[in-house]
């Protein structure tokens, strides 16, 4: 899988962030995860996907990051991706907050630019000067904010993540939440956010939403109305090309 510019030919329009056709993915037990979905992020922001247990969410995330092969359709790229799961546990390795942060850095770095990078990835998600703070004495939410700072320090453009405030208080989930806002709004290259949630609140915060339903992602909508329809229990809109 590809991304970045991919030449000097480039024309407008500008390409999406992610672009996902007619996406297929069926497990070998027979259960067919996605059942050719479609979405495409137009650009930087804060995009979440809410839908049932079993609906295909995570798949989805997982094959946008290139994990899963696809049995038909096609994922366009043009940001690196990075995943932030659940549970930082499953994705922070190394023992210091420093040493996690230059496991995920593009090699060939010198020693100099390496450290800066891992301390204004830490700056960023407001964990400056925790370079040799020890993973396990960590919180939740600062462990998830390590987790951000580990996508960051590896240049992704696009986030993928999977319900990252399911396991947090609720100040750790509101921490988390502003600090991917205000990251995909920002001035200077703003990131592009894909963040699922069963926490239908969070809908609040996004700039656009979508349901997903036995493997397909239906078209954008405004997160609060989304949030209204789906707590009245009104029937999702249909599936079909989210073009924002
Ligand atoms: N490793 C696996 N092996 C077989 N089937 C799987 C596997 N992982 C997921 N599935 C199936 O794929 C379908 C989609 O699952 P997925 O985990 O993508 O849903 P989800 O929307 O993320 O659900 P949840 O909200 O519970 O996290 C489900 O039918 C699930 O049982
Ligand atoms: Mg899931």
């Amino acid at each position: 899988m590809a991304w970045g510019n991919p030449s000097s030919e480039a024309v407008s329009p500008p390409s999406p962030a992610l672009e996902v056709t007619d996406l297929c993915f069926g497990w070998p037990n027979g259960s067919a995860a996605l059942d050719h979905c479609d979405l495409r992020l137009p650009g930087p922001g804060l995009w979440m996907l809410v839908g049932g247990n079993g609906s295909g969410k995570s798949t989805l995330l997982r094959l946008i990051a290139g994990l899963l092969e696809p049995s038909g359709g096609r994922v366009a790229l043009t940001l690196k991706p990075a995943l932030v799961f659940q549970n930082p546990d499953h994705q922070l390795l190394l023992p210091s907050c420093g040493t996690d942060l230059q496991l995920g850095l593009v090699q060939g770095l010198p020693a100099p630019e390496r450290q800066a990078r891992v301390s204004a990835a830490l700056a960023q998600v407001g964990l400056g000067g925790f370079e040799g703070r020890p993973i396990h004495t960590l919180s939740g939410g600062q462990k998830q904010r390590l987790a951000i700072a580990g996508a960051l320090a590896g240049d992704a453009g696009l986030l993928l993540l999977d319900e990252p405030t399911a396991l947090l208080d609720p100040e750790s989930q509101r921490e988390v939440l502003q600090l991917i806002e205000r990251l995909c709004h920002r001035r200077e290259r703003p990131l592009s956010a894909l963040w699922i949630t069963h926490r239908l609140e969070e809908l609040d915060h996004c700039d656009a939403a979508a349901q997903m339903e036995r493997g397909r992602a239906g078209a954008w909508q405004q997160g609060p109305a989304l949030r209204r329809r789906i707590e009245s229990r009104l029937p999702p809109l249909p599936g079909g090309r989210a073009d924002g």
